[in-house]
């Protein structure tokens, strides 16, 4: 078998056997297939897409590229969470202290930023002598210990997808369906949860644009986790605008902890305390509704603002900053970017703020790129809001300056303010299990 001929057969759209899957994987893991090799096939499979049979066994093939996680060792239902990809997406560090604090068992393997997406262990990295690299022994001891841990994938756990997604975030070839499926759920599988919850981000800022793409992919990673006998649901939320008003690292740990202290913005509050509730409920720990009350009043009693900071203490990270953000320190260099005319904020191009965000340095264009944990965002304005002529819409944070211009530029084609005032759609669109797609769009 050729890695030449594998590309040239997805080029011209032929269907991959699982044989040719498992050369492929199993080549590029071991280093036999290069890097531009395997990226002219991302590229073929971004272009002629894979039917359910490839994508399942791509998904197969790289859950089992290495080890997988034994996660025996923890009493009770493991939950697990993942998104698809967010703009200002700081879902999990509000998240998973939720449902420790509720008595879940939160066992997370997280990514770091891909495309212009952020990562929660970008986010997790900008607090001092935390370590995401949690060797599997220590993982178990901590979930027990205190219910959540949030780690990257340590050692070899899905090697194919540590080397495929740092090749796809600098290729253009992320937001492929199959590759985003097989991404995820070799992932999900690999890190042995019992329960999953999926969060399939749709809009301007996500990589799938419309609810019915978000629907498609939320139903093939539903199915292939559900045929690997883990329970998942899939929420499709809204990412037509950043969620919260913070886009970038340390400045996002610190609207997650303003979040769990019951001072966060509405959206992600509200997104927050319904994927927690959506994963206890999986978890066994009661139906939805008191689910939601018992995630509410953690934040009310402060017990899941105290489960972040025990979770940063047993990653070796510095609780300080999480009770004086000041320790955070700031950027050295600040922006504005003011209204050109007076009106509502119409709508925000979600992605391009991702991008303007990297271009100040929270995020990577080379895969050896370092990342300036206190450059990003504030969005003073979101969709919906009034604005005067010359008032602040966002403000840029960068340690570098001559970053400021381009990244202002790129900002101010996000915004479009015009007379009327847009109508506000729902935040959570769809939920999609095994047998159903519930919509509360339409
Ligand atoms: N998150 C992942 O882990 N992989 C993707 O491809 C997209 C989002």
């Amino acid at each position: 078998m050729r890695m030449y001929d594998i590309i040239m057969k997805k080029r011209n759209g032929g269907v991959l056997s699982k044989d040719e899957i498992h050369f492929m994987i199993d080549g590029y893991v071991k280093g036999e297939i290069p890097d531009y090799q395997m990226s002219a096939m991302t590229m073929a499979i971004y272009f002629q897409g894979m039917n359910d049979e490839e994508t399942t066994e791509l998904t197969l093939a790289m859950a089992a590229s290495g080890d997988q996680m034994d996660l025996s060792g923890i009493a009770g239902v493991k939950v697990d969470k993942h998104s698809t990809g967010g703009v200002g997406d700081k879902t999990t560090l509000v998240l998973a202290p939720i449902v420790a604090a509720c008595g879940g068992r939160v066992a997370k393997m997280s990514g770091r930023g891909l495309g212009h997406t952020g990562g929660t262990l970008d986010k997790l990295e900008s607090i001092p002598g935390l370590s995401i690299a949690v060797e599997p022994e220590r993982f178990v001891r901590t979930v027990n210990e205190i219910g959540l841990c949030v780690a990257g994938q340590t050692g070899n756990l899905v090697p194919a997808d540590k080397k495929l997604y740092a090749l796809r975030d600098v290729t253009a070839t992320v937001d492929s369906l199959p590759l985003i499926a097989s991404s995820i759920m070799s992932k999900k599988l690999a890190s042995g949860s019992d329960a999953i919850v999926l969060d399939v981000k749709t809009g301007s800022g996500a990589f799938m644009k419309t609810t019915e793409d978000s629907i498609g992919l939320a139903q093939k990673m539903v199915a292939i986790g559900t045929l690997a006998g883990r329970k998942v649901v899939a929420l499709i939320t809204d990412m037509d605008t950043p969620l919260g008003h913070y886009v970038g690292n340390a400045l996002e740990v610190q609207e997650a902890v303003a979040t769990l202290k019951g001072q966060g913005p509405e959206d992600l509050t509200d997104v927050c305390l319904t994927l927690a509730a959506n994963m206890m409920e999986l978890s066994g720990l009661g139906g939805y509704e008191q689910c939601l009350a018992m995630a509410k009043q953690s934040i009310a009693d402060g017990s899941a603002f105290e489960k972040l900071c025990a979770m940063v203490e047993a990653q070796g990270g510095d609780a300080r900053v999480l009770k004086d953000p000041a320790l955070f320190g700031q950027a050295k260099f600040t922006g504005e970017l003011r209204a050109p005319a007076a009106g509502y904020v119409q709508h925000i191009d979600t992605e391009g703020c991702g991008i303007a965000a990297a271009m100040l340095g929270a995020g990577r264009e080379k895969k050896e790129d370092d990342i300036d944990m206190l450059a990003g965002l504030y969005l003073a304005k979101k969709e919906g809001d009034r604005v005067e002529a010359g008032e602040i819409l966002a403000l840029l944070y960068t340690c570098e300056e001559e970053k400021l211009d381009g990244a202002r530029e790129r900002l101010a084609a996000c915004y479009r303010i015009g007379e009327e005032k847009p109508a506000s759609l729902p935040l959570i669109l769809a939920k999609v299990t095994t047998d159903r797609v519930e919509r509360y769009d339409v």
